[in-house]
């Protein structure tokens, strides 16, 4: 679990089917989040991604914050039950912690195709009701949707708040991420919300973006970068609320909110169903 401003050098137990060979994309992140749920295979990987001029430290730290800031307003929006697609490790504040700070009864459910993800949360937890994991693949959407866990989770009837924060960058233009959203789409009641965050390649620097794509690569996690017009085709039949798709830092900034310009940009939006 990750909490800012702390980092711990030991070795996590290893959970059942959790390979430590290879780095896996949630505990990168979650050693850029100062987390702990992380083997020395990630911190290598993550440790060279640092060296890019990407900044990846602060790129997690300002999506969690978006994290944050979104799921405050759609709770404040009503919004009792969330689906978070490629959830990661268990950081605080959590969607659920967020959400039950306006709504104590929120339900979450989170979904990560990584087995650390489930068995870290599964672990941390089984004692809170109306919260769970499902192992999914989220480029599968009709296998997330038919999942019996998420089906008692999740009342499609009513309005729910859809979250791809920090996951469709992982997603290739083949795999058509606007395809995938469609689908959940047609599951949302209306009154329902989609929060998106995202890597895009408008206005980024091609020799940093080069560098960065090359040790994504290198790790073995190709990542794609999106067009802001290729951004905006994952809110169709969906209305941006205002400030609409912005830079992470721009979105609703609060009083604390580090409005420095990323270097790696990323774009971040909420949107409602189209009635
Ligand atoms: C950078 S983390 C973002 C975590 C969290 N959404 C956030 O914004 O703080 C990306 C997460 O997406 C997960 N992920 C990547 N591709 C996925 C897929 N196809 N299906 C499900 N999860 C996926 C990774 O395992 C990782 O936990």
């Amino acid at each position: 679990m990750s909490t800012t401003g702390m980092t711990r050098k030991y070795e996590p137990r290893v959970p059942d089917g959790v390979d430590v060979t290879r780095p896996s994309i949630a505990r990168i992140y979650d050693y850029l989040l100062y987390g702990k749920d992380n083997f020395a295979v990630d911190r290598a990987a993550a440790e060279k991604l640092m060296e890019s001029r990407l900044d990846p430290r602060r790129l997690s730290l300002a999506n969690r914050a978006f994290l944050v800031r979104a799921v405050g307003f759609l709770a404040r929006q009503g919004i009792a039950q969330y689906l978070d697609l490629g959830s990661g490790l268990p950081t605080s504040p959590s969607v659920h912690e967020v959400a039950r700070d306006t709504i104590p009864s929120a339900r979450v459910v989170y979904v990560d195709h990584d087995p650390i993800v489930v068995a870290h949360n599964d672990a941390l937890l089984a004692t809170r009701d109306g919260v769970i994991t499902v192992r999914a693949d989220v480029r599968d959407p009709d296998a997330v949707l038919s999942d019996k866990a998420l089906s008692d989770g999740i009342d499609f009837g009513r309005p729910v708040g859809v979250l791809l924060l920090s996951v469709l960058h992982f997603i290739s233009h083949e795999e058509d991420a606007a395809a995938i959203v469609a689908k959940f789409r047609e599951r949302m009641a209306p009154g329902s919300y989609l929060a998106v965050s995202v890597g895009t390649r408008d206005g980024a620097d091609p020799e940093m973006l080069a560098e960065a794509t090359e040790t994504y690569a290198g790790a073995r996690m190709p990542f794609t970068l999106r067009s802001r017009a290729q951004i905006m085709e994952l809110f169709d039949g969906f209305d941006l609320v205002e400030p609409g798709l912005v830079s992470l830092p721009e979105w609703r900034p609060e009083l604390n909110t580090d409005r420095t310009p990323l270097k790696g940009p990323t774009l971040g939006a909420v949107a409602q169903l189209r009635k």
